[in-house]
């Protein structure tokens, strides 16, 4: 479902993550795009709670990869943000991933062409006064 939302405070994002979280079937593809600081990582906090992970999430910026299992489907959390090529994608096992669980990617606009086409797009915008603008749709 396409739409666009604004959420003052973390959470609020935190919140919009559980609600998407709680329905993600396996396979799902997440691509969250903004800037530093957006939310991305916040939002993904949300989603791990949505899936039932009890645990602690944190920014794989310099992991590249995440695992979250113990949740009713496996989540991989990706951070695109230091990742140089498409091949480094495919070697830590991208397309296993996909098979595997759900997948969501940070700075996935990066590398538009390992999404898979039903990959849902959340676009994350900073709004004056500290709030920020989510808007929804499907990879182009
Ligand atoms: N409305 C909001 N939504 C999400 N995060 C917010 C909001 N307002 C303030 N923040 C803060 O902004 C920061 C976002 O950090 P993070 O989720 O790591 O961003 P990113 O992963 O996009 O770099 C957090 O410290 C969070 O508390
Ligand atoms: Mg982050």
């Amino acid at each position: 479902m396409d739409g666009e939302w604004d959420y003052g405070t973390p959470e609020e994002m935190h919140a919009l993550g559980r609600q998407i979280g709680a329905d993600l079937r396996p396979g799902a593809c997440l691509g969250l795009c903004g800037p530093l600081g957006a939310g991305k990582t916040q939002l993904v906090k949300g989603l791990a709670v949505g899936l039932g992970y009890p645990g602690e999430v944190t920014s794989p910026t310099f992991s590249l990869l995440h695992e979250y299992r113990g949740g009713r489907e496996a989540l991989f959390h990706l951070d695109f943000y230091r990742v140089e090529t498409e091949g480094e994608l495919i070697d830590l096992g991208w397309d296993e991933l996909l098979e595997e669980g759900v997948v969501v990617a940070e700075w996935a606009d990066k590398f538009p062409g390992v999404l898979p086409p039903e990959t849902r797009m959340i676009r994350i915008e900073h709004l004056e006064g500290g709030g920020r603008r989510v808007r929804e749709g499907v990879a182009d």
